[in-house]
């Protein structure tokens, strides 16, 4: 799968170690940054990987945080994205099985390295179920996004 990858300062020191997982399980990653600890805007690298996705040039992507809170919030701006901060292994594949997740935000200074492993495998490896009532609600969703996404 090819997976954006980005994240503020706050989520940088996991990013490291995602990326490395991700590579050794065979995905094609893009880094989108950022590349060092100093500090940043999280809105940026939200727009990055929305970018990303939206293009087409990720199948998905993973978004760091501080919290995993801010850039979730900045990523859910974008027409077409849904992202969601899953710190537990269920939510991470019923965000994808039922809601069609494609931005998994993680809060590096909430979980540990290991933790976020997991649960970027567990997100990649789900995939929406298709159900009639998980379509609708989504339709439901994108009704909002063209009425108020203005
Ligand atoms: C940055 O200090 C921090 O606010 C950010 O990483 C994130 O946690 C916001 O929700």
């Amino acid at each position: 799968m090819n997976v954006a990858v980005a994240s503020d300062h706050g989520g940088f020191p996991l990013k490291a170690r995602v990326i490395e997982d991700l590579r050794k399980s065979g995905h094609q990653v893009t880094d989108l940054g950022t590349h060092s600890a100093d500090a940043v805007d999280y809105p940026d690298y939200a727009r990055a990987v929305a970018e990303a996705v939206l293009a087409g040039r990720a199948d998905r992507a993973v978004l760091l945080c501080g919290s995993g809170a801010g850039a979730c919030v900045a990523a859910n701006k974008f027409r077409g994205i849904r992202a969601a901060t899953c710190h537990d292994v269920f939510s991470a594949h019923q965000s994808v099985e039922d809601d069609d997740v494609n931005v998994l935000c993680l809060g590096a200074r909430v979980i540990g390295p290991e933790l976020a492993v997991d649960l970027v495998r567990t997100y990649l490896n789900a995939r929406f179920s298709g159900a009639e009532r998980h379509c609708r609600r989504l339709g439901k969703i994108a009704a909002f996004e063209a009425e108020f996404g203005k």
